[in-house]
């Protein structure tokens, strides 16, 4: 689609520019951004498109082409809108530029996406990052990436009302091809870790008792349950509620905690028994070991491990779906006929959870194999035909 045409069909002129703004997916660390821990995500080869001029007056124009549907609204009164909830993540990003004293132009823009909306690959992060880039690019201001990704998060969690951390927006602005972020949610810092190369010669013997060596090539594959997510919204906030009564229980006995991310499995462990409400006490031990997880598997990355890292995604899926009860049966069922295909290093949930996709990393050669076995057994079981993809890793927002 050609987006360039699509704007001049719409508005009649070129647009001064156009944006890109990847969706994610997390490879691990999941529920941990907002317990000031760590995560490592990808950007993808999935993601919005703005094509965007600006106006001389101070009206906003959008043309949502995915939707067939177009909002206006002036920059001087920026309202929810409760009808078209699809703008509510401009209008946020929008406002809170606005609230910075950042005064922007109005515009005209079309904006288009691949990323499945409600399937766990942060398609409204992609939303936000796009927009607030677009600006970026037509007004000039100077923000840097992280200060963008926290404002996004900002406009998603006070504007649009969804309480998410910062992981989404903060890989969307700031991904890098062929490497996964490791973000530390709490300082910021993040560090690239190279992807093991997905075009390397396959192995010739792929068996999993020998385990499947893990240097040779190896891709992220995303698997679509096409189950859209329910009850996110409250069960996610819940389990946010959860981690702060836990931190709360463990500041008695730990008074140096301040987030979950500061309790090693060691404290937990000795700890654990004065987390009476068992609902607690498993959110605290999945966070907890995540993060454990997540540190391990990035120095498994870095070696070159690739079995290690697999295994590693697996203790996370059993993780979320037993301690932090965010899997349902469609993940479990995508989850586990994954593990049963040779060549798969290791598959998880990924995102938030309650429906959407796993992640999985599948050794090169056994790509199409996991492609049929996977979407077969799925079907069988479910009846529902599932949406495959190969993922590239690819970089954070950027100008076409
Ligand atoms: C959603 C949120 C993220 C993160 C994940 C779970 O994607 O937007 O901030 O909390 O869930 O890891």
């Amino acid at each position: 689609m050609d987006i360039r045409q699509r704007f001049v069909d719409v508005f009649g002129g070129e647009p001064a520019t156009v944006v890109r703004a990847p969706g994610r997916v997390n490879l691990i660390g999941e529920h941990t951004d907002y317990n000031d821990g760590y995560v490592l995500p990808i950007a993808i080869d999935r993601s919005v498109l703005v094509a965007a001029a600006p106006r001389d007056d101070r009206r906003v124009v959008l043309f949502a082409l995915d939707f067939g549907e177009s909002v206006e609204f002036s920059l001087d009164d920026i309202e929810h809108d409760q009808a078209r909830t699809w703008s509510n993540y401009q209008r946020g990003v929008a406002y809170f530029l606005e609230e910075r004293g950042i005064e922007l132009p109005g515009l005209n823009a079309v904006v288009v996406g691949d990323v499945p909306i409600g399937s766990g690959l942060s398609s409204s992060a992609a939303v936000e990052v796009s927009m607030a880039y677009t600006w970026q690019v037509l007004a000039g201001f100077r923000l840097s990436r992280v200060e963008l990704a926290l404002l996004c998060q900002r406009a998603e969690n006070e504007f649009v009302g969804m309480n998410c951390g910062i992981m989404d927006q903060f890989v969307s602005a700031l991904g890098q091809r062929d490497h996964a972020l490791l973000i530390d949610c709490r300082s910021l810092e993040y560090q690239p870790v190279p992807l093991p190369p997905p075009l390397a010669p396959p192995k010739p013997a792929l068996s999993k008792v020998e385990g499947l060596g893990g240097t040779g090539g190896a891709a992220v594959v995303v698997a679509d349950t096409m189950k859209r997510r329910g009850l996110l919204d409250s069960e996610y906030n819940t389990r946010r509620r959860e981690c702060e009564e836990g931190v709360r229980i463990l500041q008695r006995y730990l008074p140096q905690v301040q987030a979950l991310r500061d309790v090693s499995v060691a404290q937990f462990e000795a700890q654990s028994s004065n987390l009476k409400v068992q609902k607690v006490r498993q959110r605290c031990r999945h966070v907890i070991h995540e993060n454990e997880r997540v540190l391990k598997g990035v120095a498994a990355l870095r070696a070159g491990d690739l079995d290690t890292f697999g295994q590693l995604m697996n203790q996370s899926h059993v993780s979320l779906r037993d301690d932090y009860q965010v899997s349902c049966a469609e993940l479990d069922i995508m989850v586990e006929a994954a593990w049963k295909v040779d060549g798969v290093y290791g598959s998880r949930m990924t995102g938030a959870g309650f429906g959407g996709c796993t992640v999985s990393l599948v050794a090169e050669g056994a790509i199409e194999d996991f492609r049929a076995q996977l979407a077969a057994a799925y079907e069988e079981a479910t009846g529902i035909v599932p949406q495959i993809y190969v993922c590239r890793a690819e970089d954070g927002v950027s100008k076409l």
